[in-house]
């Protein structure tokens, strides 16, 4: 990993194109519960190239609007909506979860993965108080995020954030609940598992066994060897510190 660089980068650059702790097995569950339907509108926060924002458009037949901080990301995100040809449903913008440029009541969907983890315990709730404000009544709020499933979880967190160079704080399934419950949602159900993302399966799973082959090799070019070798050890912990959480919850 350059110096500076950060973990979803750095993932990227090995060619990773989700970044979602539970692969695609995850985000299923939250399509299956978000009550996505022809005409709805989602946003979704941590677009990042567009990838899921693009699916669930063709999927469903709803206006998507992507979010994100990452302009770099943005671009390549607008060249995928090109490519797909699905900028009648999908587009991009340039911004803050903290801050959304939206009114308030106007999505009925708010899809957020690998972002929460991200940030600082302040930072999170004034996200989800965000994600609340913008959606309609009764709208559904989808998230994806770093479970954290041991007692010592101060040392597995400083691991995590050695490893991906961001000051990550995952929290508990009972943490997680009470984040969103506290936010303001009802009906907070979960759904966890063991993390995916670098797992042989997970990659096979998501990115084909020709992607799996790809990012493999890469990680294991002399650059990429030994901040590659601290992701895969934590992701792939044996004793399952880490896992995922997916959460659907409603306003
Ligand atoms: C780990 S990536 C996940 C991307 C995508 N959701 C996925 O699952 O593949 C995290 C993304 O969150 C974006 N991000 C981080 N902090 C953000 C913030 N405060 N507001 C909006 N986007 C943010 C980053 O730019 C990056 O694209």
């Amino acid at each position: 990993m350059k110096k500076e660089e950060i973990g979803h980068h750095f993932l990227a650059r090995l060619g990773i194109t989700r970044l979602r702790l539970g692969g695609k097995v995850a985000t299923d569950w939250l399509m299956a519960n978000g009550d996505f339907r022809r005409g709805k509108k989602v946003l979704e926060v941590a677009c990042n190239t567009g990838i899921t924002a693009i699916d669930i458009a063709k999927q469903f037949e709803c206006q998507v609007i992507g979010i994100d901080i990452d302009e770099e990301a943005l671009e390549k995100a607008r060249q995928n909506i090109r490519d797909s040809e699905i900028e009648h449903l999908v587009s991009v913008q340039q911004a803050e979860a903290t801050r959304l440029p939206f009114e308030d009541n106007s999505f009925d969907i708010v899809i957020n993965e690998a972002m929460l983890t991200m940030l600082s315990p302040e930072a999170k709730e004034q996200a989800i108080r965000e994600y609340l404000r913008v959606l309609k009544p009764n709208g559904f709020l989808l998230t994806h995020d770093v479970l954290l499933n041991s007692d010592n979880g101060d040392e597995i967190t400083e691991k995590l954030r050695d490893a991906i160079g961001v000051s990550v704080t995952p929290l508990s399934k009972e943490g997680w609940k009470e984040t969103f419950q506290q936010g303001g949602f009802r009906n907070v159900e979960t759904f966890t598992g063991e993390m995916s993302l670098l797992s042989p399966k997970g990659m096979i799973f998501d990115d084909g066994v020709l992607g799996a082959v790809k990012i493999v090799g890469n990680a294991l070019k002399a650059e990429n060897r030994e901040a590659a070798k601290k992701m895969f050890n934590i992701f792939n912990d044996p004793q399952n510190h880490l896992g995922f959480i997916a959460v659907c919850s409603q306003k």
